[in-house]
């Protein structure tokens, strides 16, 4: 078998350059270790960019968020017993999209589909060969039965874990990675959101985020520490634990009910660089992870995206590889903005057990420099709403 791009990984990343690939009549196969149930099954992030929210739109799957998105012209700080609002809106001119990944992963989805563009699901022993010459191939077996597929070029869309990044050689990749000693619990559940915006919380307890899916949707997070299980979580520790971080207002005016997905993840700054060996092209969290707290993960993901598909188009279109050369180097760029962002807001808002007292007042100090200065706010909400590409 053989196509122009073989793409690992179905996930946000995959689909979404396997969509815009597509679009442009560039041959691309999808092999994906899991179902298309357990890609679906995961409950990841829900803020996007405008950015982001445009390549959908270019991808041809920008109807249904463009319908059911929730437009957010900003979010609140909750520290010291007050709520303070940063306004997105008039600070920056741009907003923010809550939109579920895992609707963006359906929608996707389903545009394969319907184009008739294939993806190879549960597919084991995924394996990435000769990148680094002209002729790279992707292995793998489906039901037992071997098969190898040659292309032009090979995307690592594979997550963190995934096969590309491992594969090549360790002296041709730097790793730069920072693992936080806390992680976030989060609950889903069908109960309205607390308040319209997101809410995020810097309180003696811990960090905390109010956020949501829909309007009958929310999803909450508490920091806790990495030596916890959920199974020590249920539902009235979880909603007890929120409440005590929030002000006496918002607690009181918030609706709890049984969680519908509950899970601790722990927080992971990381990136490998170069992004590109040969003919292999790492994209989205294959490449690099942030901190869930800048909500950028998915965001990044997209604009490593862009910046390949456009390269891939060029070089189909023109036999130019000027895109291609420039792809690592111009994801990194933006990468390292957002991996700066997602530290930072990290350290803005959670306990640091490591950081002692002196580290707390600094980081109180902070939180009342953004509320008094609107120059520290601007610099907050242009990154959260996201540097263009
Ligand atoms: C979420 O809704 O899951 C969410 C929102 C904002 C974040 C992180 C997660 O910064």
């Amino acid at each position: 078998m053989r196509v122009q791009v073989a793409i690992v990984g179905a996930g946000p990343s995959g689909l979404l350059l396997g969509q815009l690939l597509q679009r442009a009549g560039i041959d691309a196969l999808i092999i994906e270790r899991r179902s298309a149930e357990y890609v679906l099954g995961r409950i990841r992030a829900g803020v996007l960019e405008q950015g982001t929210v445009d390549l959908l739109g270019r991808a041809g799957v920008g109807e249904r968020v463009a319908r059911e998105g929730l437009v957010h012209d900003g979010f609140d700080v909750l520290f010291g017993g007050q709520r303070h609002r940063v306004n997105l809106s008039a600070l920056t001119g741009r907003h923010v999209v809550v939109y579920g990944q895992t609707e963006v992963t359906r929608d996707l989805m389903d545009a394969r589909l319907s184009a008739g563009a294939s993806t190879i699901y549960d597919a084991a022993d995924v394996s990435v060969h000769d990148f680094d010459a002209d002729h790279p191939r992707v292995r793998f077996r489906v039901d037992g039965a071997a098969h190898e597929v040659a292309c032009d070029f090979i995307a690592g869309c594979d997550g963190f874990h995934g096969v590309c990044r491992q594969s090549v050689p360790a002296d041709a990749l730097r790793q730069f990675e920072r693992v936080y000693p806390f992680g976030w619990l989060g609950v889903l559940s069908d109960t309205p959101p607390v308040s319209h915006e997101l809410i995020y919380v810097n309180s003696p307890r811990g960090f905390a985020l109010c956020s949501m899916r829909s309007p009958t949707r929310s999803r909450y997070y508490v920091q806790c520490s990495l030596s916890e299980n959920v199974d020590e979580w249920p539902d009235s520790r979880f909603w007890t634990e929120l409440k005590a971080r929030l002000d006496p207002a918002t607690a009181g005016g918030l609706v709890t009910g049984p969680s519908i997905e509950k899970s601790i993840a722990p927080l992971r700054s990381f990136v490998a660089e170069p992004m590109r060996f040969g003919r292999l092209f790492l994209a989205g969290d294959a490449a690099h992870i942030v901190p869930p707290t800048g909500a950028k993960g998915l965001n990044l993901a997209a604009s490593d995206v862009h910046y390949l598909s456009s390269a891939l188009v060029e070089f189909y279109q023109s036999g130019s590889r000027a895109g291609l050369d420039a792809y690592s180097a111009r994801a990194l760029a933006r990468v390292w903005q957002a991996e700066r962002f997602s530290w930072w807001m990290t350290h803005l808002l959670h306990e640091l057990p490591e950081g002692g007292a002196f580290s707390a007042r600094v980081q109180r100090a902070e939180l009342e420099y953004l509320v008094a200065s609107q120059a520290a706010r601007t610099a907050l909400a242009e990154n959260y709403v996201g540097l263009p590409y």
